[in-house]
């Protein structure tokens, strides 16, 4: 038999169709890292956003996936790019994270980087960075779902910068 739910445990069982904020409280609960996703559009032009639906999903191959909403003016540069790179925000860097998730700044200005394969941006003082083959994308919803090809990459030693709850956190052991 069943056992009955525990209120303590989980609050409320909320239907998905009527109750959009609790879902994404919900989805919130999953504390994630923060990377900002950049790429080369078709005029040489730097793009990229700050994005938290990355994710790993193979080692052989390896592959990588983040999703990016249909509603992005950078969607049809990234469907065309043939490499992006995942850059994988330190602790020290939430000020990068909110610049590259505001419509309408210019997100590269006073930004340090170099050119990585396809010209795909690497941020300067990242925890991680993944150079990607845009390999192929899923539908998925109102996102696409871009899977990357990881062809090169790099580490560092820098704390992580972490998002749970609609909040920046840091790690503390
Ligand atoms: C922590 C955080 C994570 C985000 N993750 C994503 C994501 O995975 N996919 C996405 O499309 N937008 C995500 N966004 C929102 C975009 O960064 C934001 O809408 C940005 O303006 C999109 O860039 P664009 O205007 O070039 O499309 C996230 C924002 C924040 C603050």
């Amino acid at each position: 038999m069943n056992k009955p739910r525990d209120p303590a445990v989980v609050s409320p069982w909320s239907s998905v169709e009527n109750d959009h904020r609790a879902l994404r409280d919900a989805l919130g609960a999953f504390a994630t890292g923060v990377t900002v996703v950049t790429a080369l559009d078709r005029d040489g032009r730097a793009i990229g956003l700050t994005v938290n639906s990355f994710n790993t999903v193979s080692l052989e191959p390896p592959l990588i996936l983040w999703s990016l909403s249909r509603a992005s003016p950078s969607l049809a540069a990234f469907r065309a790019a043939s490499h992006f790179a995942v850059n994988v925000l330190a602790a020290g860097q939430q000020a990068v994270s909110e610049r590259f998730a505001r419509r309408g700044a210019d997100r590269f200005a006073g930004i340090e980087w170099q050119s990585g394969l396809g010209g795909a941006p690497l941020l300067t003082g990242c925890c991680a960075v993944l150079e990607c083959r845009n390999e192929v994308q899923h539908e998925g919803g109102d996102h696409l779902i871009f899977i990357g090809r990881v062809e090169r990459f790099g580490r560092s030693e820098a704390p992580p910068l972490v998002y749970h709850g609609g909040r920046y956190r840091s790690l503390r052991d």
